[in-house]
């Protein structure tokens, strides 16, 4: 029991990697609230405090926090996993608005749940956020610019705010799954493309260790980041790919 007494916000948590984090922090004694747009996993998931909520909305994620403070008073750590793909696209063919979304998604939410959760961090004197990005941040692929900005800005974003925090013993850190058997990998896949044969032949085929990352992989990486184990562990990027970046 690594998270007894302890409360979590974990988002994305109706996805792939979200579900598997919200079990393993159960499994661990944790307090969850779990974040989604909407759930049709509740009955899957359990004993949580489910907040359906726009990530990229400044009052509904103020809103979520305003739950926690109102139900458990303090937060112990914070797991951004929400996040949204795009569909290999040439740049000359995206347009500025599924730029702006794919940033409103994976970088402005990071910003909004991060400045929501420090107050209440700061009360527990410490904890942790940890933020999910993606390997494709070190190791590209053609046709996904704007996601890996995304996942890019992650990273910096975590950095800054791992030295802003340091003194309040607030931990920062990132995880970059590589090609993992969800929903989203298929998303990634050209228009016009098989999902499937892309799951395949473009991701399975690229890991060098031969399987796709199972959600459970991020859920243990992201209880090591959160857990007392990790206690000098901040600004720093975990890999969990299967040696896809190498
Ligand atoms: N699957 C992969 O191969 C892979 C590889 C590298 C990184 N990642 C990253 O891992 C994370 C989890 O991905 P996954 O594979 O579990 O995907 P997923 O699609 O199964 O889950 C993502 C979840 O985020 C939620 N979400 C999206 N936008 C939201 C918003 N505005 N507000 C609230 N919730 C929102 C979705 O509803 C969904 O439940 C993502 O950040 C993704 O970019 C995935």
């Amino acid at each position: 029991m690594r998270c007894e007494g302890q409360t979590f916000v974990i988002t994305g948590a109706n996805g792939g990697m979200g579900r598997a984090t919200v079990s393993r922090f159960l499994e661990e004694g944790a307090k969850v609230v779990a974040v989604d747009r909407s759930f049709d996993t509740k009955s899957v998931l359990g004993d949580c405090l489910f907040v359906e909520a726009d990530l990229t909305d400044e009052e509904q994620v103020k809103g979520i926090f305003a739950k926690v403070e109102e139900q458990y008073g303090k937060l112990d750590g914070l797991i951004n996993v929400a996040g949204i793909a795009q569909a290999a696209t040439p740049i000359t063919e995206v347009s500025l608005l599924q730029w702006e979304k794919i940033m409103a998604v994976n970088v402005t939410s990071l910003f909004l749940t991060s400045r929501e959760a420090l107050p209440l961090l700061e009360k527990n004197d410490g904890g942790s956020i940890t933020n999910v990005a993606s390997i494709s941040a070190v190791r590209p692929r053609p046709g996904l610019q704007s996601y890996i900005a995304s996942k890019g800005a992650a990273v910096a974003f975590s950095k800054a705010l791992a030295i802003e925090c340091a003194e309040k013993g607030i931990r920062v850190n990132v995880i970059h799954p590589g090609p993992a058997d969800t929903n989203m990998l298929g998303q990634f896949a050209p228009a016009n493309a098989n999902a499937d044969d892309v799951k395949e032949e473009t991701f399975r085929k690229s890991v060098p260790l031969g399987q796709l990352i199972q959600p459970e992989d991020i859920a243990n990486a992201a209880l090591y980041l959160s857990s007392n184990e990790a206690k000098n562990v901040t600004g720093a990027v975990l890999h969990v790919d299967g040696g896809r970046g190498l």
